[in-house]
């Protein structure tokens, strides 16, 4: 299969990137370089600097190389940027995927996987959290990944595009021999921060808040490998060949619940060094519990989150972060 796989230069596009190859297809990556960098892109992978949202220029690159799905992971996903600029999130993330669907419906593509977001569950009402779970986003990031999704059933209304969302939870990782990881500019996950702390000794990390009702007061989130999230999108693709036209939405996570206290004690007990911290306060808007049911993950892809434990996690972060 060929793979339009916008936003390709990102985090997790690269890895997507490399298991679409692995799996023997043939990505295209499409990215505009805003947060991503060109040398994730690997030789041989024709690479288009463009906004994924300019549906001449992407309908004529599918044609060009015969697309026959798209994993779109492009995006703008800072929560707190987004609450500060809803407009530019609005604007990027739900105007570029309209253009992008366009695309798709004048090229003639019908497989659409999208990377969508837990925040579009907002504060959890039951965890581990489902797919029937209420989608109550509570910040403007979450709204917008929300809204893709509704629009994926007007384009498979219009123009039969079968589609499937995938809901991360916390992406995590690197490649484990180093060579692939994750460098956002300014970082805001959680295990990154704590290995450079850990590593470097700044900037130190701040706990926001240590009083929740979890075993160590702190937050419970649920990480999950950016391998194993990889390995999802290409299950995704499948499962669109086999079910066309249909649409789908799948947690992905470890399925279990991990406290920033237990991610720091990895981390120090992985590098050997303590992970220099601070208590702070609360970050408004955080909810106390964040888990994945990842049941219908397992049961419609038949994936399994197999590298998820926090200790392979931040032991493949560390190398990656070692050598960067
Ligand atoms: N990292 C996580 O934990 C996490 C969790 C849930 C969902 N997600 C979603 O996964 C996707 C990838 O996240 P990431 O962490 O790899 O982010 P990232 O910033 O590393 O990657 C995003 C890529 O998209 C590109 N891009 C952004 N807007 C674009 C546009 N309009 N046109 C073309 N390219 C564009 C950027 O240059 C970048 O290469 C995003 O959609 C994000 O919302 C990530």
């Amino acid at each position: 299969m060929t793979v339009l796989v916008t936003g390709g230069a990102g985090y997790i596009g690269a890895f997507v990137v490399r298991a679409l190859r692995e799996a023997g297809h043939r990505p295209v990556v499409v990215d505009d370089l805003s947060t991503g960098h060109a040398s994730a892109v690997p030789d041989g992978v024709r690479f288009g600097r463009v906004a994924c949202g300019e549906t001449e220029a992407v309908a004529r690159l599918m044609r060009e190389e015969r697309v026959d799905g798209v994993v779109h992971l492009a995006a703008l996903s800072l929560v707190g940027e987004s609450v500060r600029d809803p407009g530019r999130y609005w604007a990027r993330n739900v105007g570029q995927a309209a253009g992008l669907l366009d695309a798709c419906r004048i090229a003639g593509v019908r497989r659409f996987v999208l990377s969508s977001t837990a925040a579009v569950y907002g504060e959890p009402e039951r965890v581990p959290i489902d797919e029937d779970h209420p989608t109550r986003p509570t910040n403007p990031y979450g709204a917008t990944k929300r809204a893709i999704e509704q629009m994926l059933g007007h384009f498979r209304d219009a123009a039969g595009i079968g589609w499937v969302s995938l809901r991360y939870f916390n992406a995590a990782g690197a490649a484990p021999d180093g060579s692939l990881g994750e460098a956002h500019d300014p970082e805001t996950h959680l295990v990154p921060i704590a290995v450079r702390a850990a590593l470097r000794g700044e900037p130190r990390l701040t706990v926001f808040g240590d009083d929740y009702p979890t075993p160590d007061g702190t937050c419970l989130r649920d990480y999950v490998h950016v391998i194993d999230l990889a390995d999802a999108h290409v299950r995704a693709l499948d499962w669109l060949a086999a079910h066309p036209g249909e649409g789908l939405v799948c947690n992905l996570g470890g399925g279990r619940g991990t406290s920033v206290l237990e991610v720091i004690d990895a981390v120090g007990r992985i590098t050997g060094r303590p992970v220099p911290h601070e208590i702070g306060p609360r970050r408004a808007g955080d909810p106390s519990v964040l888990v994945a049911s990842v049941e219908r993950a397992r049961e419609q892809l038949g994936w399994t989150p197999a590298r998820s434990s926090i200790d392979e996690i931040v032991s493949d972060a560390v190398r990656w972060h070692a050598r960067s």
